[in-house]
């Protein structure tokens, strides 16, 4: 591949090199592995949430999220920061059941059984049980489809501090056959739902007027969230917003960050509404809400195999799933405060270019020690961008006798 791609010395040096996730644990975790992949691994601080300060590591490219994130954070900390909570690690798995003959008798058998399927699925099922989980419930639906009715049953499994896929998986095929000659069906796809409707996180805050810049701010916050609220053409940038946090902070710590935003997304369409609300309280304060699913765990999944996951984990200090969803859900808000907030003062790209102006100009050859200086004679000459980033380092090293 190498020779095909005219990959040089560097670039082999560069997949050969070991970085935090070491290449031999790489191999182990994904197929084809050439190398690693780095991201920025950053710290959002101020949060308290239920009373505990937490340092949250998040791992994302984009400048200006941390920043917002941790003023956000601060801000809202003047009153007594975030009041999260958790329903419980809920995961809904799916089987779904073709060609069943008779529906009303099936939906009958399916009813009689409940508690024996239930009961068969958690005998031997060390997996799930030895942690203190198990199926919860069993429920059903018929879908009109265009291939026909469908029946579809639904395991309902506390899956605790995991995320919960491969317990809920394995409980669906082991159950399939049971249901097959319960229903007289053919069992096709048997999966868990991202739509994790039964775990859900919340978390409220509030800030006050006089903090984020007076009561035209707090209207502008809300104008915003309105308009993401009516059109869905905004709403999917309103929601961009909250993930931007939440899925940092997934990837910092192993979680899987596809199954958190399909999660989230998809409840945001089912709703038809915006992830986030806001109102102004009696003192003319914004207080915000998140609710949404959030299917993340403290054990299980790339974690173990990820020395920097779990290092992340010991920073961040949650200790079960829920406590974790609760800080995301926390961060999830916060983010989209900061970023309503910024677009309804002075706007998300003065912020942004600060931040931006950092690698253009580390880019532009500024080393550690020149990057602070370029930036502020990139800013004052207002031309953030590489040409206005050469002009100021050679100044620079021209003024302090370097070139
Ligand atoms: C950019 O990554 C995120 C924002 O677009 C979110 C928003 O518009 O609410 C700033």
């Amino acid at each position: 591949m190498a020779q095909a791609r005219n990959l040089d010395a560097a670039d082999l040096a560069l997949l050969n090199k070991d970085g935090p996730l070491p290449l031999a644990a790489a191999d182990q975790m994904s197929e084809n592995v050439i190398g690693t992949f780095g991201l920025p691994l950053s710290v959002a601080l101020n949060f308290v949430v239920n009373g505990k300060e937490y340092v949250v590591p998040m791992a994302i490219e984009e400048p200006s999220v941390v920043a917002a994130a941790s003023n956000a954070a601060k801000l809202a900390k003047a009153s007594g920061g975030f009041k999260a909570a958790y329903t419980g690690s809920i995961m809904i798995g799916q089987v779904q059941l073709v060609q069943v003959k008779d529906m009303e008798e099936a939906k009958k058998k399916l009813e009689k059984n409940k508690s024996k399927i239930i009961e068969q699925a958690n005998s031997d099922a060390k997996y799930l049980t030895a942690y203190g989980g198990g199926v919860t419930a069993l429920q059903w639906r018929v879908i009109l489809t265009d291939r026909g009715q469908m029946l579809i049953v639904e395991f309902l499994v506390n899956v605790v501090d995991a995320m919960g896929a491969n317990m809920v998986n394995t409980t669906l095929e082991r159950m399939a056959p049971t249901l097959e000659e319960m229903t007289g069906g053919k069992s096709r796809l048997k999966i868990l739902s991202n739509l994790a409707t039964q775990r859900m996180a919340s978390a409220t805050a509030v800030w006050k007027a006089e903090d984020i810049g007076g009561a035209d701010v707090a209207e502008g916050i809300l104008d915003a969230w309105t308009m993401a609220m009516a059109d869905p053409y905004r709403r999917s940038t309103h929601n961009k917003g909250v993930m931007n946090g939440i899925d940092a902070v997934a990837v910092a710590l192993g979680n899987d960050w596809r199954a958190v935003e399909a999660g989230a997304h998809s409840y945001a369409a089912l709703k038809g509404a915006a992830l986030t609300t806001y109102k102004l309280d009696a003192d003319g304060n914004i207080e915000g809400k998140i609710l949404l699913p959030l299917a993340v765990g403290t054990v299980g999944g790339s974690m173990k195999a990820n020395p920097a996951a779990a290092m992340c984990q010991r920073i961040l200090g949650a200790k079960t799933s829920g406590e974790l969803a609760q800080v995301m859900a926390a961060v999830g808000l916060a983010q989209n405060f900061a970023a309503l907030r910024a677009m309804a003062s002075e706007g998300i790209q003065k912020g942004h270019m600060r931040l931006h102006a950092r690698h253009i100009a580390m880019s532009a050859g500024a080393s550690e020690v020149e990057v602070d200086e370029v930036v502020k004679r990139m800013t004052a000459g207002n031309a953030i961008n590489e040409a206005g980033a050469k002009k100021a380092l050679d100044e620079m090293r021209k003024a302090k006798g370097k070139n």
